[in-house]
């Protein structure tokens, strides 16, 4: 039984946040409770924090622990008691968040059992970054293959900022499908992407990556996942397509760069299943929502074949009590392939 009352991460009113006893949230129609084993951060949980007036908010989006509660009109034999999920819920907006010792989130959308093997503080990085590869690769891009039908014509992907952690994921799911991944990061990172299955390597930084691109692929580049998707990266991609031009999967939206350039931009908050009016106004049809169960469900598939492996984790040392130090880590441009990542028994005055 979850008590009434938890340690989480709320947002003040001046849009910095404190770590403070609230209620916990109570499980709805549909949804399950979680008690939260490990959270990680991402980019949006400090652009929501800071775009987003909403004070009493609880922040945090992505977590790992175990179902404490299933809720009314969860279908029968779906999740129960004890399951051990991982995924990503609306945090920031309302009365739940992945910042937080228990959430509630829907049992169907955006949720998935943690991998074998993997432990929380690594299941906790999947929900955004797992998603999100997913969505750039085969909702914004048509016609590629997936890890469970992988292809035998290798071909050419640019990754573009591949240790992002949604680079990290779309580099992996990339090369199970058995393209051939070329990828854009820092130099100090070439080698721990190449374990990662990066094929070749640029430096975004250097002024001439979009003709080395170019020569590497004989002009035959056509598809590439923007997991930057700003400071001019659509432009330097859109210059390593040949003649033909290529289509661009963006997770920020800009227009296209080019002639003969496509652009499709996704949302990861879409494949929560549910309407949202932050940071997109969102309807969530019945089409839709059955996209989000095959969307988890392929997830969950690649990841049950063993071979996917998590980015490396920077786990901060006082729990939900280091989230404020993360947010100010990230928001200085600091990350560079690593995941913050929090284990809630380490919060002062939480116990295991
Ligand atoms: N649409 C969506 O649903 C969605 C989902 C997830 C993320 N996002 C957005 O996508 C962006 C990335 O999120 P994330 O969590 O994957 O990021 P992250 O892990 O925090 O990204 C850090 C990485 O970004 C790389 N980087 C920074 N500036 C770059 C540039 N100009 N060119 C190439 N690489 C650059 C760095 O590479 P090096 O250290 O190698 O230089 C660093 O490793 C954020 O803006 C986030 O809000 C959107």
């Amino acid at each position: 039984m979850a008590p009434l009352r938890q340690k989480a991460i709320v947002i003040k009113e001046d849009k910095t946040v404190v770590l403070k006893e609230v209620d916990v949230p109570k499980v709805g129609p549909g949804q399950i409770l979680v008690r939260v084993i490990a959270a990680a951060q991402n980019p949006t949980d400090w652009k929501t924090l800071k775009t987003l007036d909403k004070p009493g908010g609880l922040l945090g989006v992505d977590y790992a622990g175990v179902v404490e509660e299933v809720g009314p009109d969860v279908p029968e034999g779906l999740r129960h008691v004890g399951e051990h999920v991982c995924g990503t819920v609306h945090g920031g907006i309302g009365p739940t968040g992945a910042f937080s010792e228990y959430l509630v989130g829907s049992a169907k959308w955006g949720v998935i059992p943690t991998p074998a093997g993997w432990s929380f503080e690594d299941a906790a990085q999947i929900g955004v970054a797992g998603f999100t590869a997913i969505q750039t690769l085969w909702e914004a891009q048509k016609g590629l293959p997936t890890p469970l039908a992988p292809t035998t014509t290798p071909i050419p992907i640019l990754v573009y900022g591949g240790s992002s952690a949604v680079g990290f994921y779309t580099i992996q799911f990339a090369k199970l499908s058995g393209l051939r991944v070329l990828v854009t990061a820092s130099p100090r990172n070439f080698d721990l992407l190449k374990e990662y299955g990066a094929d070749e390597l640029f430096d975004y930084k250097d002024p001439e990556v979009s003709q080395k691109i170019k020569a590497a692929t004989g002009g035959k580049l056509k598809h590439a996942v923007d997991t930057i998707s700003e400071a001019g990266s659509g432009d330097i991609i859109a210059a390593a397509f040949g003649e033909d031009g290529g289509h661009i999967s963006q997770i920020l939206w800009y227009p296209s760069p080019k002639e003969n350039v496509t652009v499709h931009f996704t949302l990861a908050y879409e494949i929560g299943g549910e309407d949202f009016e932050h940071p997109i106004h969102f309807k969530a049809t019945a089409e839709h929502q059955e996209y989000c169960e095959k969307v988890g469900k392929l997830l969950a598939d690649i990841l049950a074949l063993g071979k996917v492996k998590p980015m490396p984790k920077l786990i901060l040392p006082n729990g939900l009590a280091s989230v404020e130090e993360g947010l100010g880590y990230m928001m200085s441009g600091k990350v560079s392939a690593q995941k913050i990542t929090y284990r809630i028994a380490d919060t002062p005055g939480v116990s295991a």
